[in-house]
């Protein structure tokens, strides 16, 4: 190709006058034709590149694109060198749909190629992957299929450092035939497939500075090849989410270079070896969580000083927590969930020197003193996400009484369900005034809900539900500002959790502020009315007032919420009619007010049609086409109201200012009945 670019004649420079102007011309014309030439890209090359677009169904807009320039080093998503190869084609995300060509792997100056996130399907070309120029190979996210048997790289000292196939369709296993050739591999991400055999273990005899080795999510079995030992410089090992049994080998514990080891949700068991885990000093990242391993947290691993996240949820360990775990100073995040961890938190109340700890979840396990456990995590400073339920059954809730909590301030979601604990709900609790979520579900707790949760002002999820809880519910729950206002939800932390929080197995977030707005005051003893500042709450998704003894009317203002998913008020004491409005709350998908003494027609036009008699039955006074109580004229909807033999004389009353006044107006005399009424 470098012949093209011929030196460029010098005779122009020196010439008379009168043959200057012809002799000047013919130079310029051959000067910017050669010019051109050498500024343009080959040919052969700008072909091969309009035959992979060519091959394609969909270009995402890319040949009108390139249409516009002749110089294909000036295309979109193409560079060139200097020599005007092409160097690069980088054309991620352009929504390319149809079959990768071959043709690309004749541009034989090609170094880094990337066609991930688009839609690309086939195979991927043979060509491509023993290219004698191609460096990274990013051909992740698409729907690439074929077995790797058809990847055979023959060609020996091939450059390829990256290979990114992660997230296709690709299946098979890999046979050391495929890395024959690729002396150079530094990472291979193939994670996100459907491969199925051992996980290779030849890698690194063929390219020993192998770096990154990234195959989650596939269907590998077998074990831990212990071949392994030979990747000298491997940094990243992640097989998460296979079928991989057996022990972590001891080879495993000889490369010390290892910076993050990830098997979660594998097959894998046996113990920690606290003697070859200290092996791994430059250990920044270890998830063994979702498989099956026993045994204690070795003491040794204080001595893994680089530490940052330490995952052992969902296996069968046991024992007490090491307190050498407070000389892992640079944790972030540890999650020991669901696991047979006992005894208290630490002996030598020690853990609180984890100052960069934002993330502690040990719900699920068998540890005991809960008192301890919050007088040593409140000086982790950073902590803003505790999950402690099913832990400390039947113990009590502490409070400033028997010991003062302080510190907590960076506490945003705080989850401490089914522990049975006794007690109140603690007055140090309002004093967290960053907390988003306030989950204290099953338990059994006693007395009223403190006036100061107001002061929660960000405060967005409350889950009190199935505890033994008294007195009415506070006008103090109905000032959340988080509930009343959108506004105010900007304030919410956008920050993504640590990890993702499971609410039930089929749902998992992310960030708090894609939680639900939600009030669960469900299975308690609360009494009185339902106050009608509910009303104010209209950012509430889902009211939960069930199983108490609330009585009095079902306030019109809770037709306010028009957000609302979940509305139940069973199992109380309401009485009166069904607010005829409550029918267009358009996102109801649960609705329930059975088992209370409610009157009068269901109405019918609307949402609350949808729902079938399990939502209402047990009121023997209620009527409607779902009912085995069907209405008769006299309970038709209209004439049920001035029915003064039917309904009290307030209704009346409200009906009266309905009509006259409107439904502002009516709101206001609920908001005055509960003060005067
Ligand atoms: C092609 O060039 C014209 C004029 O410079 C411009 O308006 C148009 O947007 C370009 N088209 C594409 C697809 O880049
Ligand atoms: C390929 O492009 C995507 C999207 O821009 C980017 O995230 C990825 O890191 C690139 N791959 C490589 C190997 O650089
Ligand atoms: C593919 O994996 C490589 C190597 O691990 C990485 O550099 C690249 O960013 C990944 N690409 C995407 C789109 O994540
Ligand atoms: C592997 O690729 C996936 C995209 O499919 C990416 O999320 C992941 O971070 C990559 N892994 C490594 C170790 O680069
Ligand atoms: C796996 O690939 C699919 C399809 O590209 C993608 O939607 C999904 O997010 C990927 N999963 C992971 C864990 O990367
Ligand atoms: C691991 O390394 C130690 C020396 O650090 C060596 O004695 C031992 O043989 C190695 N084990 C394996 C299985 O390679
Ligand atoms: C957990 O380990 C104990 C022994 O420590 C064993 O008896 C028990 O069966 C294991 N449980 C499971 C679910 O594997
Ligand atoms: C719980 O721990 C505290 C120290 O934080 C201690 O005073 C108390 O005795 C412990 N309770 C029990 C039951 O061991
Ligand atoms: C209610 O809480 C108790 C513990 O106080 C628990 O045993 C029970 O399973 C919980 N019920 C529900 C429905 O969550
Ligand atoms: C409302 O709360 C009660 C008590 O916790 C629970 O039993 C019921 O299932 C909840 N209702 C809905 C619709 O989830
Ligand atoms: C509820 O409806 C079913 C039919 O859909 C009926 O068999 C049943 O008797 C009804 N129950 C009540 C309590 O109305």
């Amino acid at each position: 190709m470098r012949d093209i670019m011929m030196p460029i004649p010098s005779s122009c420079s020196n010439t008379n006058s009168s043959l200057a102007m012809p002799r000047f011309g013919l130079s310029l014309a051959i000067l910017l034709s050669l010019a051109f030439l050498a500024t343009s890209c080959i040919e052969q090359e700008k072909n091969s590149l309009l035959q992979f677009i060519s091959g394609l169904s969909q270009d995402g807009g890319l040949t009108h694109s390139w249409a516009n320039a002749t110089d294909c080093c000036h295309w979109e998503g193409i560079t060139c060198n200097s020599d005007r190869m092409v160097t690069d084609v980088l054309l991620a995300s352009r929504s390319l749909q149809g079959h990768i060509s071959g043709s690309l792997g004749k541009l034989t100056g090609l170094m880094r190629l990337n066609l991930s996130y688009n839609l690309l399907f086939g195979v991927l070309p043979l060509e491509l992957l023993s290219s004698s120029s191609i460096v990274v190979l990013d051909v992740s996210f698409n729907q690439l299929n074929g077995d790797l048997h058809e990847l055979t790289s023959s060609t020996p000292g091939q450059p390829l450092q990256v290979l990114n196939m992660s997230s296709n369709l690709f299946t098979g296993q890999f046979t050391s035939k495929i890395w024959k050739g690729m002396e150079n591999l530094v990472a291979l991400n193939a994670s996100n497939n459907s491969l199925t055999g051992f996980i290779p273990s030849h890698l690194c005899s063929i390219s020993p500075s192998f770096v990154v080795l990234e195959l989650s999510y596939n269907k590998f079995s077998g074990s831990i090849p212990p071949g392994l030992t030979n990747c000298s410089m491997l940094r990243v090992l992640k097989a998460g989410h296979n079928n991989i049994s057996g022990t972590l080998p001891d080879e495993l514990f000889n490369i010390t270079s290892l910076e993050y080891l990830s098997f979660p949700n594998n097959n894998l068991n046996g113990v920690l070896d606290g003697a070859r885990i200290i092996n791994l000093r430059n250990l920044a990242f270890l998830d063994l969580g979702g498989n099956n391993f026993t045994g204690n947290i070795p003491d040794s691993i204080g001595q893994l000083k680089m530490l940052e996240e330490l995952h052992l949820g969902q296996n069968n360990m046991s024992g007490e927590l090491p307190s050498t775990l407070s000389n892992c100073t640079n944790l972030r995040t540890m999650d020991l969930k669901i696991n047979g961890f006992n005894g208290e938190l630490t002996k030598h109340r020690s853990m609180g020197n984890l100052k960069s700890l934002a993330f502690l979840s040990i719900v699920k396990n068998d540890f005991t003193n809960i008192t301890n456990a919050f007088r040593i995590l409140k000086s982790c400073r950073n902590l803003r996400t505790l999950i402690i339920g099913y832990n400390f059954m039947h113990e009590t809730i502490p409070d400033n009484d028997s010991t003062s909590i302080d510190g907590f301030e960076n506490l945003r979601d705080l989850f401490i369900s089914q522990c049975s604990l006794m007690g109140k709900i603690p007055h140090w609790i309002s004093k967290l005034t960053n907390l988003e979520m306030l989950i204290l579900d099953g338990n059994q707790l006693t007395g009223p809900i403190p006036d100061r949760i107001s002061s929660l002002n960000i405060l967005f999820r409350l889950d009190i539900s199935n505890n033994s809880l008294t007195g009415e519910i506070p006008m103090a729950i109905t000032e959340l500002p988080m509930l009343q206002s959108e506004k105010t939800a900007t304030r919410l932390d956008q920050r993504f959790f640590e990890l993702p929080i499971y609410i039930d197995k089929l749902l998992q977030y992310r960030k708090a502020s894609d939680f639900p707005k939600v009030l669960h005051l469900g299975n308690n003893d609360f009494i009185g009315a339902i106050p009608p500042e509910i009303g104010l709450l209209k950012e509430l998704l889902s009211l939960n007032l069930s199983f108490n003894n609330l009585y009095g009317d079902i306030p019109q203002s809770i037709c306010n919420l028009t957000s609302l998913q979940l509305l139940d008020l069973s199992s109380n004491y309401l009485t009166g009619t069904i607010p005829a409005a409550l029918d267009d709350l358009h996102f109801l998908s649960e609705f329930n007010i059975s088992f209370n003494d409610l009157e009068g027609p269901v109405p019918t036009t609307g949402q609350l049609s949808t729902f079938t008699n399990s939502s209402f039955n047990g009121n023997p006074k209620l009527c409607g086409p779902m009912l085995n109580h069907h209405c008769n004229s006299a309970e038709a909807p209209l004439m049920s109201i001035v029915d003064s033999e039917l309904f009290g004389s307030e209704v009346i009353f409200v009906a009266a200012f309905v009509v006259f006044f409107g439904v502002g107006v009516l709101y206001d005399r609920m908001v005055l009945s509960r003060y005067f009424g």
